[in-house]
């Protein structure tokens, strides 16, 4: 594979699909997002973010989300790769393994290895993880919340938590970005952080 994926990661308010979408433009990149970067995974971004779905097994849960992966990769993300070009992405497998490990309680090994079976290896060569105080992201997302969002028990804490850990076990592949500021102010950041990896060949 010849190209270059980039995936923004973070918690709900981050602002980071706004980010996504300021790179990709800049890198003239295929702009997508998880979960629904398919006809396919729109439909099962509606059944998992259904507020009417409480029912929804962890395990479900997990399988789904890895499932709307999956296709993704297949239908948009490989194929891009395979022609040399550069994929941005809002979301991809470090949101499984931070909402449904950290967040859930699944062991992080099992949803790592769902993952990476589903993308069949396919995995991103940057990921910019943006960051915002709590109050911030609270502010940012109103009233109206989705069956993530509306997770209580500190489990947007424990996402959260386990975003930092992530990006520090992998830091080569991960960049941890200030949130705060105006959208140019982040922009900057992102393009100063990610500009130089994709210089120095970022695989
Ligand atoms: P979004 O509105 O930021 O696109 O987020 C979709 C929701 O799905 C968000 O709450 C995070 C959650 N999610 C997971 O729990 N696991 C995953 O693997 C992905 C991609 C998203």
């Amino acid at each position: 594979m010849l190209g270059v994926l980039i995936a923004f990661e973070g918690g709900e308010g981050t602002g980071k699909s706004t980010q996504a979408a300021r790179l990709a433009e800049r890198l003239g990149a295929t702009l997508t997002r998880e979960p629904g970067g398919t006809a396919i995974g729109g439909r099962i971004r509606a059944l998992v973010l259904d507020p009417a779905n409480q029912e929804l097994a962890d395990r479900a849960e997990a399988l789904l989300m890895a499932a709307d992966r999956a296709q993704h990769v297949a239908e948009v993300i490989r194929p891009v790769l395979d022609a040399g070009g550069i994929v941005v992405t809002d979301r991809f497998a470090g949101s499984s393994l931070a909402y449904q490990s950290y967040g859930r309680g699944l062991p992080l090994e099992e949803i790592e290895r769902l993952s990476r079976w589903a993308t069949d290896g396919v995995w991103p060569d940057v990921v910019v993880l943006l960051s915002v105080p709590d109050a911030v992201a609270e502010a940012r997302l109103g009233d109206e919340r989705d069956r993530m969002e509306g997770v209580g028990d500190g489990f947007h804490q424990r996402v959260a938590d386990g975003f930092r850990a992530l990006a520090a076990a992998d830091p080569e592949r991960w960049v941890v970005l200030d949130g705060t500021g105006t959208v140019d102010e982040v922009a900057d950041r992102v393009w100063a952080a990610v500009a130089p990896r994709l210089e120095a060949g970022a695989r």
